[in-house]
C-alpha cells in the first residue's frame, strides 16, 4: 500500500495567509507498492463544507495539482486531504494538511502608520517603536496577526516575539508591491486581560544606506518616513470576530533617555548601534508600569504624500499592493562557535569562527558596568599581521557598537536589523578576558531545507562542495544576492541564473525563486529589458545585459525542470518574448544582437566580444522560449521562437566561422556559448570542440580562461562532447585558475575571483574582492548530474520535476567513490558508486511513483536485475526501489 506524506500547498507546509486563488497541492508517496493509479483530493472549509472533491481520478500525478473548487474566501482555514490507490487498487489512508487564506486582495482596515517620535530624516536614525493595548472580550478560538512595513519590522505580543523571523516584510520593489506576513498568535493572547502588541521597526532595504547608495545618494522612495501597517483578527469561541487595525490609537514609544535599552541605528551596510540600559523590553509587557518609563505619543497616519522619482509614476501608500509572502522566511538557522580567540597587542580580540558565514554575533556580558563601550567589526579575512581585513567591504562599515548606560547582572545582545558576512570579529573594549562562552556566530538565511548531499573520495572536492553550500546559505537572504558583506548584497541576475540549477539541488527553493522571479518581472522595463539586479527601483537602473537579464528566461525554465512548475512560464511568457524582441529591436531588426555590459565577467585574459555573447545567448534563450511555448500549447509562438533562434544561429555562423569551419573568436567562452546554445553548424562542431580542448589542454596548460558566463558551461560541454576525462582533469586541477585553487588557499566559501587571496601574493584587487560570491559554485550541478548521474527529464509536464529520472553516472578515473542524494519534489533519489580493484559497484534508489532510465557507466551493459526492464528501444527502465549493480572492471 502507498501512503501520502509531505503534503504541501504552494510549496509550503500548512501555510497561513496564503493568497493564491488557485493553489497547487503536492505530496510524496511511501509504501511497499510502486505506483499511484488513482487519486482523490477533498478540500473542506472551516465550517466543514466540501469546497472541492475530485472523486477518484485515474492519474499518477502527485505534484502541481491545481485547486479547482469553489472560489476561496479570505481569512478561512481549509483542510485538505488526499488518498491514493496503488497498482493493486489498494486504497491508502488519507494524508491530511491545511492552508489558510489571507486577504486575497481585499482591503486592509489597518492604516499605514509612521512614528511621531525620532522622526529625523537622517539615514542612520534610531529604530522606532509602537505599542497598542487592548483587551479581548471573551474566550479566544483563534487569533492571527497580519503585518507589513516599508522598512523592517519585528512584532511582539506581551513581550514575546510572535515569530523569530528576520527582515520582514522582505525585499521587493516597494514602488510595485510589499509583502505581508501572517502569524498564528492564538496561544499568546490573553483572554479578557490587557494585551500589549508592540512593534520595532527600522529602515532596512526601504530606506537604509542600501537604498541611497544605489540611488545616487538620494532616498530611493521619496517618502517621509518608514511605515508599518497591521491587523489583528480575533475569532472568539462564541463565533464572533473582532479586527483591530493599526490606527491613531497605536502609540509611538520613545525609549531614549528613559532608562530603556534601544537601538540607536541599525543599517544593512553600516551595522547596528545599541545602547543597553536598565529596562530592556519592559516597555513591551502588558502590565501598567511601562508607562512610567516611556513617552507615548499617538502614531501619525500616513495615507498620502508618497511620490515616485523621475522614472516612476506617482504613488500613494494606499495604492501600494500588499501581497502575501510567497517566498521563504529568513531565520536563524544555525549557531557556530569560535574556533579561536586571540588578543592583539592593542588589547582588541580577534575571534575566528573557522567558517565564512552570514548572520550576526551574540554576546553575553556578565556583571556589566555602566560606561562599557564595545566595538565589533566584521571581516572575512585577517591581514598578514593578524589584524582584521575590511578593505574589501568598500563603504560598508559592518560594525556593531554596544554601549552600557547602566550596571547590569546579565546582558545578552545580538543585532536585529542588520546582517554581516564574516568569519572573523575584531572586538575592542571588551571588559576582561573574552572567552568562547561569551560570543557565538548566529547564521541567518532564508530558511530552506537542504535537499542535496554529495561526497566523494577527493577531500578538496568535498571542501569545494561545502564551500558551494555555504555560498548558497550566505547569499540566500530573502533574495539571491551576489555577496553578503560589502556595499552591494543585491539580487544580481547573472549570478542568480548561473547558480539556480545547483541551488535547486542543494536546497528546496521553489518558493524562494518564485518570489524572486516575481521581483524580477516587476522590475522589467517598459521596453522589455530585464534589469541587472532585482529588486531594482534605483535611479541608476541599468538596461539589461546578456547573461544577466537572461535570468528572466533561465530561472522559470529551471523551475519547470526541477518542480514541473508551468505557472511561472505561463505568467511571464509574454515578458520573456518582450525581452528577446527588445534585443533584436535594439539591433535594428538584426539577429546579431549586442547588449552586453559585463561581457564574460572576470575572465582570465580571454576577451569574448559582446556581440558573440549576446547573439549566442539570444539564440539559446529563443530555444528555451520555444520549448516553453510548446509546453504551454502556444504552437505559433513555438514556431516563431524557433525561427528566431535559427535566424540568430545562422547570422552567428556566417559571421563567426571562417571558410575552414573554424570559430574565429579564439576563446573558451566563445566556443562554450556557441556549442551550448546551438550556434555551431553540425559540420563545424568537431572543429569547435577540438579548438576548445586544445585551448584548455595546450594553450592554457590544462586551465580554464572563462569568466562568469563561460565557467558554468565548461564541464557540461566537455562531457556532452566526449571529453569526460578532460572535464575531471579541470575539476581536479589545483593550480590557478581553477575551482580547487581557492580551496588550497584555505577558502571556506566560494570566492569572487580564483585568486581573491593567495598565500604568495595576498589580497587581490580590492575594488571587487569578495570571499563569498557563489557564481563559480555553479559547477556543483555537475557533481549531481554527471559524477553521480542524477538528472531530470524535462520533456513535458508529466516527466519534469523528476517524475521521470535519468540515472547516468560518469565516474572519473581519479575518483574511487562518489555519492549524492537528492530529495526531489517527487521523492528522494540516491546514487552512489565505488570502485574496488576488481569491481565497480553502483547503488541507487528510485523513489515511489517514478521511473528511471538507467544508463550503465563505461558503456557497459547492465546485468539482468529484478525491477529493471529493457524497453523496445534498448532503454533500461528501473521501477521504484533500491538497486545494487556490480560490474567487473
Ligand atoms: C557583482 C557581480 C555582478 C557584477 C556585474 C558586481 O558588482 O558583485 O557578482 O554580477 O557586478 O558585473
Amino acid at each position: 500500500m502507498l501512503t501520502p506524506y509531505n503534503l504541501t500547498v504552494e510549496y509550503k507546509t500548512n501555510p497561513i495567509g496564503m493568497d493564491e486563488v488557485r493553489p497547487r497541492f503536492a505530496y510524496n508517496l511511501d509504501g511497499d507498492t510502486c505506483f499511484q493509479t488513482e487519486r482523490r483530493i477533498k478540500v473542506t472549509d472551516d465550517a466543514g463544507t466540501v469546497v472541492w472533491d475530485t472523486e477518484w481520478e485515474e492519474t499518477s500525478g502527485t505534484i502541481q495539482i491545481e485547486y479547482q473548487g469553489i472560489p476561496l474566501k479570505p481569512f478561512t482555514r481549509y483542510n485538505w486531504q488526499v488518498r491514493v490507490k496503488d497498482e493493486e487498487k489498494k486504497v491508502s489512508k488519507w494524508g491530511k494538511g491545511f492552508f489558510e487564506t489571507g486577504f486575497l486582495g481585499g482591503n486592509w482596515t489597518g492604516t499605514w502608520l509612521c512614528s511621531s517620535v525620532d522622526n529625523s530624516t537622517e539615514v542612520m536614525r534610531p529604530i522606532r517603536c509602537f505599542r497598542k493595548d487592548f483587551t479581548p472580550k471573551g474566550k479566544i478560538k483563534s487569533a492571527r496577526l497580519y503585518a507589513t512595513a516599508l522598512g523592517f519590522y519585528s512584532a511582539f505580543l506581551n513581550g514575546m516575539e510572535v515569530d523569530e523571523v528576520y527582515f520582514t516584510p522582505g525585499w521587493t520593489d516597494y514602488y510595485k508591491r510589499v509583502q505581508y506576513q501572517a502569524y498564528d498568535i492564538t496561544k499568546m493572547l490573553k483572554a479578557e486581560k490587557n494585551n500589549a502588541l508592540c512593534f520595532l521597526f527600522a529602515d532596512g532595504w526601504y530606506r537604509g544606506t542600501i537604498a541611497t547608495h544605489w540611488n545616487m545618494g538620494k532616498p530611493t522612495y521619496d517618502m517621509l518616513d518608514s511605515m508599518i501597517r497591521a491587523e489583528l483578527h480575533i475569532t472568539y469561541q462564541d463565533g464572533s470576530k473582532e479586527v483591530i487595525g493599526s490606527d491613531k490609537t497605536f502609540l509611538s514609544v520613545d525609549m531614549k533617555d528613559r532608562g530603556s535599552s534601544y537601538i540607536r541605528y541599525s543599517d544593512i551596510y553600516m551595522g547596528e548601534n545599541f545602547v543597553s540600559d536598565r529596562l530592556d523590553s519592559n516597555w513591551m509587557r502588558p502590565e501598567e508600569p511601562y508607562k512610567k518609563y516611556v513617552w507615548l505619543d499617538p502614531a501619525s497616519n500616513l495615507t498620502s504624500g508618497w511620490y515616485g522619482g523621475e522614472s516612476h509614476e506617482t504613488h500613494t501608500a494606499d495604492s501600494l499592493p500588499i501581497v502575501w509572502t510567497s517566498g521563504a522566511m529568513v531565520r536563524i538557522v544555525q549557531d557556530v562557535e569560535a574556533v579561536s580567540i586571540t588578543q592583539r597587542k592593542n588589547g582588541s580580540w580577534i575571534v575566528d569562527f573557522g567558517q565564512n558565514l552570514v548572520g550576526h554575533e551574540r554576546i553575553i556580558l556578565r556583571n556589566l558596568e555602566a560606561g562599557t563601550h564595545i566595538t565589533i567589526r566584521h571581516g572575512e579575512m585577517l591581514q598578514a599581521n593578524g589584524a582584521l581585513y575590511t578593505d574589501n567591504l568598500r563603504m560598508a562599515l559592518a560594525t556593531t557598537t554596544f554601549r552600557a548606560q547602566a550596571d547590569k547582572k546579565l546582558e545578552i545582545y545580538e543585532p536585529r536589523f542588520t546582517f554581516y558576512g564574516f568569519r572573523y570579529l575584531e572586538i575592542t573594549g571588551w571588559p576582561g578576558k573574552l572567552t568562547e562562552k561569551d560570543v557565538i556566530a548566529r547564521v541567518i538565511h532564508s530558511d530552506l531545507p537542504q535537499t542535496g548531499t554529495f561526497q566523494c573520495s577527493d577531500k578538496l572536492v568535498n571542501q569545494l562542495y561545502s564551500n558551494i553550500i555555504w555560498g548558497q546559505k550566505c547569499n540566500f537572504v530573502d533574495v539571491p544576492t551576489d555577496c553578503p558583506q560589502r556595499d552591494e548584497r543585491l539580487g544580481w541576475t547573472g549570478d542568480t541564473q548561473v547558480f539556480c540549477n545547483v541551488a535547486t539541488y542543494n536546497m528546496y527553493a521553489p518558493e524562494f525563486y518564485t518570489k524572486w522571479i516575481d521581483d524580477l518581472n516587476s522590475c522589467q522595463h517598459e521596453n522589455g529589458a530585464y534589469p541587472d539586479f532585482a529588486p531594482q527601483p534605483y535611479m541608476t537602473r541599468s538596461e539589461a545585459t546578456s547573461g544577466w537579464g537572461d535570468a528572466g528566461v533561465i530561472c522559470p525554465w529551471i523551475m519547470f525542470e526541477k518542480y514541473a512548475d508551468t505557472r511561472l512560464m505561463e505568467k511571464y511568457f509574454d515578458n520573456i518574448c518582450r525581452w528577446l524582441d527588445y534585443q533584436v529591436k535594439r539591433a535594428g531588426g538584426k539577429f546579431l544582437v549586442e547588449n552586453s555590459s559585463y561581457g564574460d565577467w572576470l575572465n582570465i585574459d580571454a576577451h569574448t566580444p559582446h556581440e558573440v555573447i549576446s547573439t549566442t545567448y539570444y539564440a539559446g534563450m529563443s530555444l528555451i522560449a520555444a520549448k516553453m511555448a510548446q509546453i504551454l500549447g502556444r504552437e505559433q509562438d513555438a514556431l516563431e521562437r524557433l525561427r528566431f533562434y535559427q535566424a540568430a544561429a545562422d547570422a552567428f555562423a556566417e559571421k563567426y566561422f571562417n571558410k575552414k569551419g573554424e570559430l574565429t573568436v579564439r576563446t573558451q567562452t566563445a566556443a562554450l556559448l556557441a556549442l551550448s546554445f546551438g550556434c555551431v553548424p553540425g559540420e563545424y562542431i568537431q572543429k569547435t570542440v577540438d579548438f576548445l580542448v586544445k585551448d584548455i589542454k595546450i594553450t592554457r596548460k590544462l586551465h580554464l580562461s572563462t569568466g562568469f558566463l563561460g565557467t558554468p558551461l565548461l564541464l557540461k560541454v566537455l562531457t556532452q562532447h566526449g571529453h569526460i576525462d578532460l572535464a575531471y582533469d579541470l575539476l581536479l586541477q589545483t593550480t590557478y585558475p581553477s575551482w580547487l585553487y581557492p580551496v588550497t588557499q584555505g577558502a571556506t566559501t566560494m570566492w569572487e575571483r580564483w585568486n581573491t587571496w593567495t598565500k604568495e601574493d595576498g589580497f587581490g584587487d580590492v575594488g571587487m574582492n569578495s570571499f563569498n560570491h557563489y557564481a563559480y559554485g555553479a559547477v556543483g550541478e555537475w557533481f549531481y548530474e554527471t559524477i553521480c548521474g542524477i538528472n531530470c527529464v524535462s520533456e513535458c509536464e508529466c516527466t519534469a520535476g523528476f517524475q521521470a529520472i535519468l540515472l547516468a553516472p560518469q565516474p572519473g578515473k581519479r575518483l574511487t567513490e562518489a555519492s549524492a542524494t537528492y530529495k526531489s519534489i517527487s521523492g528522494e533519489i540516491k546514487s552512489a558508486w565505488k570502485r574496488t580493484k576488481t569491481h565497480f559497484i553502483w547503488e541507487f534508489t528510485v523513489p515511489r511513483n517514478t521511473l528511471a532510465e538507467v544508463v550503465c557507466p563505461f558503456g557497459k551493459t547492465l546485468p539482468a536485475t529484478e525491477g529493471i526492464e529493457e524497453h523496445e528501444d534498448g532503454i533500461m527502465i528501473a521501477q521504484p526501489g533500491s538497486y545494487k549493480i556490480v560490474l567487473p572492471l
